[in-house]
C-alpha cells in the first residue's frame, strides 16, 4: 500500500495550485498527485480567453466589489456571497503570484498585464495570454510542481474513494499502462477532477471530462450540489462543438443571424454580444428555432448562427485570438479573416459539483462536514458561480481556491495520523469490478450506449427544459443504465486497455447525468442556465436555495440548502 500525507486527484489548475501551496507551507509534507492523463494534458490547458481580476491596468474605475457584484448578478443571485468575496478580493494577488511563478501574460504597451472585456463583466478585467491562457498557466504550475518535489502519478485512473465513518482515508487507483492496482493511504484526499462535459453529445470539453470525481463522491453516499446548472457556451464551433473563445467577442466580433442582423440587440440591448452566457446561448437557440439559423450553403433555417470577425482585421485577429482562427481553419475550413465562423451553443461547464465550504471541506449534508476530504475547481461547488458562471471566473476559481484549499489542507494534516484501511478488501473489490467488465457476455458496444445516453441528455436537458421532456429523459436514461450490464468489451488485455477505461468512465457519466436531470426536474423555476419553458420566471420564494442530490440504489433524492446572501440583495437581471 502506498502512503502520502495528501493525495490530490486531478492534474489541472486547481490540483496543481493546491499541491504547490501545501509544499510551500511545509516542504516536508509528502504530496502525491494522480491524474488519468499527463497533468499538462488536463482540460485546464484548453482554457482560452483569460482569468478575471480587478488589476485596474486598463480600467482604473474597477475594484473587487464591482467584480463581486458582476459575479453575483451573473449567477442569478444563487452564488454564495462569502465565497464570491474571497474569489474577487484575492484575484489581483493571485495574478501577480502567477506572473512571479513565470506565467507569460499578454502585455500592454507599457509592459503591464493586458486586460480585455468579457461577458457580464462591467469593466475590462480579464487578463490573458492571447487565447491560450490555460496553457500558459498550467505549464508553469506543472514545472513548479516538479521543482517542489510533488510525486506525480500520470495515467493512473482513480476507481474509488475510500470513505468510511464519514472520513476519507485513501483511494484505489489503476495504472493504465500495466493494469496494476494500488491503494493509497492518506491523511487527506483532495478531488480536483474537473468537469463532466462528456455527459452531453456536443461539448467543448476534452474526452477525459467524464465527471469521475463527482461519480466517486456520489457512490459513497455524499451529495452533489446544484447539478441542474450546466453552462452551454454560446460559441461552440459548428458542428464539432469545440470552444471558440468569448475573447473573440471581447475583442469585437459580432453574432449575426441568417438576415445578417446582430440579433443580440433584442435580447441584451446594452451588453449585446457580451451578455452573460446563459442569455446569449438562449438567444442563439431562439434565433435558430425561429428559422433564422443558417445552413452551410448560407440559406436560412439551419442549425447555427455566424460569429463575424471580418471587420476586426488580420493583425488584431492574429495577435489576440490566433488559436480560434486556427481552430476554424483547421476543423471546418473557414478563414475567419474573410468569412464568418459557424457557431452554436455547446456544453461547456459545470456550475454545480461536490459541495464544499470556503475552506474546501466537503459537506456530507447541508449542515455537517466530512473529515479528510477536500475539493476545489470545476468538480467542486463552493458556489461562486451560482446558476450561471461569468467567463474568465473559472480559471480564477481554480487558482484562488486551489491555493486556499492547499493551505487549509496543510493546516489540517499537521497533527493527523494515517487511518486504518483494509487494503485487501479494496483490492479485491476493484479486481472484481474489472474482471466483471472484461468477462461479461453482452452484445452492446460502449460507443453505442454512450452515444444514446449523450443524445438523451442533450435532447432532454439542454438549453431549454420542460417537465415533459425531462420526465421522458429520466425514463430513457433509466433504461440505458440497465443496459450497462450488457456491454461487451473486445479488448481483454490489462495493458493500455482504453476500452476498459471508457467503460469505467461511462459509469461515471451515467451517474452524473441522472443527478443533473433529476435536479433539473425538481427545480420548477428558471434561474441562470436552468431555463424551464413551463416555469419561465425566477421564484425566489421557493427556490433561492442550493439543490443537494443524493444518489442511491433506488434513484436520486433531493434536498435544499440555504444560499449565503450578505452583501447584494437579489434583483431582476438586466443587461
Ligand atoms: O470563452 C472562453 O474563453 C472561455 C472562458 C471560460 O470559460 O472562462
Amino acid at each position: 500500500m502506498l502512503q502520502h500525507d495528501v493525495i490530490i486527484v486531478g492534474g489541472g489548475l486547481a490540483g496543481c495550485r493546491a499541491a504547490l501551496e501545501i509544499k510551500k507551507k511545509n516542504p516536508n509534507f509528502d504530496v502525491g498527485l494522480v491524474a488519468k492523463t499527463h497533468p499538462i494534458r488536463s482540460h485546464s490547458v484548453a482554457a482560452q480567453g483569460g482569468i478575471a481580476a480587478s488589476l485596474k491596468n486598463v480600467d482604473p474605475e474597477d475594484n473587487w466589489e464591482a467584480h463581486a457584484f458582476d459575479t453575483v448578478k451573473g449567477s442569478d443571485y444563487l452564488a454564495d456571497q462569502d465565497a464570491v468575496e474571497i474569489l474577487t478580493k484575492e484575484a489581483p494577488d493571485v495574478i501577480i503570484e502567477l506572473e512571479h511563478l513565470g506565467v507569460l501574460f499578454s502585455r500592454l504597451e507599457d509592459g503591464r498585464i493586458a486586460q480585455r472585456a468579457f461577458g457580464g463583466h462591467s469593466h475590462k478585467r480579464t487578463c490573458y495570454a492571447a487565447d491560450k491562457t490555460g496553457h500558459a498557466i498550467l505549464h508553469e504550475l506543472v514545472n513548479n510542481l516538479r521543482r517542489n518535489g510533488v510525486t506525480i502519478y500520470d495515467e493512473w485512473y482513480v476507481m474509488n474513494l475510500i470513505f468510511e465513518e464519514n472520513q476519507a482515508k485513501g483511494i484505489v487507483m489503476y495504472h493504465i499502462e500495466t493494469g496494476h492496482l494500488e491503494i493509497v493511504q492518506t491523511k487527506a484526499v483532495m478531488f480536483a477532477t474537473g468537469g463532466y462535459g462528456r455527459v452531453f453529445n456536443t461539448t467543448s470539453n476534452d474526452f477525459a471530462s467524464t465527471g469521475d470525481g463527482l461519480a466517486m463522491t456520489a457512490a459513497v453516499g455524499l451529495p452533489l450540489e446544484d447539478m441542474e446548472f450546466v453552462q452551454f457556451h454560446p460559441t461552440g464551433l459548428f458542428p464539432v462543438g469545440v470552444l471558440i473563445s468569448e475573447a473573440v467577442r471581447g475583442e469585437g466580433a459580432y453574432l449575426r443571424n441568417s438576415d445578417g442582423d446582430r440579433f443580440m440587440e433584442k435580447y441584451a440591448p446594452k451588453q449585446m454580444e457580451l451578455a452573460p452566457r446563459d442569455i446569449t446561448s438562449r438567444a442563439i437557440t431562439l434565433e435558430i428555432r425561429a428559422g433564422r439559423g443558417i445552413h452551410p450553403d448560407g440559406s436560412a433555417g439551419g442549425n447555427f448562427v455566424h460569429l463575424d470577425l471580418t471587420h476586426m482585421g488580420k493583425e488584431k485577429i492574429m495577435e489576440r485570438v490566433p488559436f480560434c482562427w486556427e481552430e476554424a481553419y483547421r476543423l471546418v475550413g473557414v478563414d475567419a479573416i474573410n468569412e464568418p465562423m459557424p457557431v452554436r451553443p455547446t456544453a461547456h461547464y459545470s456550475m454545480g459539483g461536490i459541495p464544499v465550504n470556503t475552506d474546501g471541506r466537503v459537506r456530507c449534508n447541508s449542515t455537517e462536514l466530512t473529515e479528510g476530504f477536500f475539493a476545489a475547481g470545476e468538480c467542486a461547488c463552493v458556489s461562486v458561480h451560482g446558476a450561471n458562471r461569468l467567463g474568465s471566473n473559472s480559471l480564477l476559481e481554480c487558482v484562488v481556491y486551489g491555493q486556499r484549499v492547499g493551505g487549509k489542507i496543510a493546516d489540517y494534516i499537521g497533527d493527523r495520523l494515517f487511518p486504518e484501511i483494509n487494503e485487501q478488501q479494496y483490492l479485491d473489490e476493484a479486481k472484481n469490478r474489472i474482471g466483471q467488465l472484461l468477462n461479461q457476455s453482452g452484445n452492446l458496444r460502449i460507443h453505442n450506449l454512450r452515444q444514446q445516453f449523450q443524445d438523451a441528455m442533450s435532447d432532454h436537458c439542454g438549453v431549454f427544459r420542460t417537465e415533459a421532456t425531462m420526465a421522458a429523459g429520466l425514463e430513457q436514461i433509466q433504461h440505458l443504465k440497465d443496459q450497462y450490464n450488457h456491454l461487451f468489451l473486445d479488448d481483454k488485455d490489462i495493458h493500455w486497455n482504453t476500452e476498459l477505461i471508457e467503460a469505467l468512465e461511462l459509469q461515471s457519466i451515467l451517474k452524473v447525468g441522472e443527478a443533473i436531470l433529476t435536479s433539473a426536474y425538481h427545480r420548477k423555476e428558471s434561474r441562470g442556465a436552468h431555463s424551464r419553458e413551463d416555469f419561465p420566471t425566477r421564484d425566489d420564494q421557493t427556490y433561492l436555495a442550493h439543490t443537494l442530490s443524493f444518489c442511491n440504489d433506488t434513484g436520486v433524492t433531493i434536498e435544499y440548502m440555504p444560499v449565503v446572501i450578505n452583501r447584494f440583495e437579489p434583483k431582476e437581471r438586466k443587461y
